[in-house]
């Protein structure tokens, strides 16, 4: 069953600056398990959106959301969002799914949202872009880290120059689970990294080298565990250590200037600090006898951020990129760029560790 009638929506509608109401973007979400309804959520909740339908293959997800939201269509069958009463859809599935329901949605004439990574390999993302540019829709990945305010501060700060010259970067991204049936831990927590440290640096990974481990799901030899190295262009170092196997959450990175040092905590209260730290070695100590490091320890400066949920800011992206025909900050291309870094990365992994260039 198509959808055609949506619920009046009791949500007040933004203005454009010229006072007329904008275009309310009907968004029907394919996928409710963990992530998908945090999706539905803002897209119910922002002015702007509706939540059109929903769509999940378990029985016992859909009853869930239709006690959240009793005035929404609900269905398993995804091909029932594909109908005029739905203007795009975003997918939160498996990622082994994304690029089938993906295409089927363009070519429906949906704009269509989809979890990272885009899909399963660069040739059927590439083929997604090709679609979306042919019928002019917005295709966009929910690449949630360029949408977070702590990592628009961050990019703000390393790009305003203020920290010197960059030396390395370091992040952590652990937690226990969640392990994923279909994808290891690189596929899963690396597209949020490499998409965040390219947008924080304006650089692209130019080279990958990966190891890891699988201790836990050894039936499917998945890795758990992934010490991703990358090299930007430029030669900025960057270290990754992903992990599904790990006693604490930490999502943390550290980076490193010749001028100042900056830790970005996402669980931290104060998110970001600028550390007025480093070191100098003196030109005339040439010989082990003469040699002298100075150490500066300068203040810490908590840098403030105004905070939104980056997932609001994200739909919120969406909806302005499909009325305002805008290419979404992680645009298709994006999503391309991050699985050819994550398929470079796998060879690594299946090879040693061996150092390997990014082919765009
Ligand atoms: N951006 C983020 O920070 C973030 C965080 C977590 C997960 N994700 C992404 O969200 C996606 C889903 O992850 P999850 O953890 O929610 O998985 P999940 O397994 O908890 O949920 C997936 C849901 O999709 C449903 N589904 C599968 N095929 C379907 C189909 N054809 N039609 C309708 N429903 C279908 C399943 O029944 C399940 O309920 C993944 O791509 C993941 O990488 C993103």
């Amino acid at each position: 069953m198509e959808i055609s009638l949506i619920p009046q929506d009791l949500k007040s509608h933004p203005m454009s600056p010229n006072g007329d109401e904008v275009q309310t973007i009907r968004v029907g979400v394919i996928g409710c398990g963990y992530w998908g309804p945090k999706l539905a959520r803002n897209f119910h909740d922002l002015p702007g959106t509706s939540l059109g339908a929903i769509s999940d293959m378990r029985p016992d997800r859909l009853n869930e959301m239709k006690q959240l939201y009793p005035e929404t269509h609900t269905t398993h069958n995804h091909r029932d969002l594909l109908g005029d009463g739905i203007d795009a859809v975003a997918i939160a599935t498996p990622v082994h799914t994304h690029y089938a329901l993906a295409k089927e949605a363009l070519l429906a004439g949906k704009h269509v949202f989809v979890e990272k990574p885009l899909a399963s390999g660069s040739s059927q993302a590439m083929e997604l872009v090709e679609i979306a540019a042919q019928k002019n829709l917005t295709l966009m990945v929910g690449h949630t880290f360029v949408y977070n305010p702590a990592v628009e501060a961050v990019r703000e700060i390393v790009l305003s120059g203020q920290m010197g010259s960059i030396y390395y970067l370091n992040s952590t991204r652990a937690n226990l689970g969640l392990l994923q049936p279909d994808i290891n831990v690189m596929w899963d927590l690396a597209p949020h990294d490499i998409s965040m440290l390219s947008y924080i640096l304006n650089r692209q990974p130019y080279s990958v080298s990966a190891r890891g481990a699988t201790y836990v799901n050894q039936y499917r030899n998945l890795h758990e565990v992934v010490y991703l190295s990358i090299l930007f262009d430029g030669g900025i170092m960057a270290n990754l250590r992903l992990s599904w196997l790990d006693p604490v959450k930490q999502r943390c990175l550290t980076i490193v200037g010749s001028q100042k040092m900056l830790v970005y905590d996402d669980i931290a209260e104060n998110k970001v600090i600028i550390f007025d730290k480093g070191v100098d070695v003196h030109p005339y100590s040439v010989t082990e006898e003469q040699f002298r490091a100075s150490y500066r320890h300068g203040e810490e400066t908590i840098y403030p951020i105004t905070w939104r949920e980056p997932l609001l800011v994200e739909c919120e992206h969406f909806a302005d990129c499909i009325r305002n025909q805008k290419q979404p900050r992680s645009n298709g291309q994006q999503g391309v760029n991050v699985i050819k870094v994550l398929e470079t990365a796998q060879r690594s992994l299946q090879n040693g560790g061996v150092e390997l260039i990014v082919e765009y």
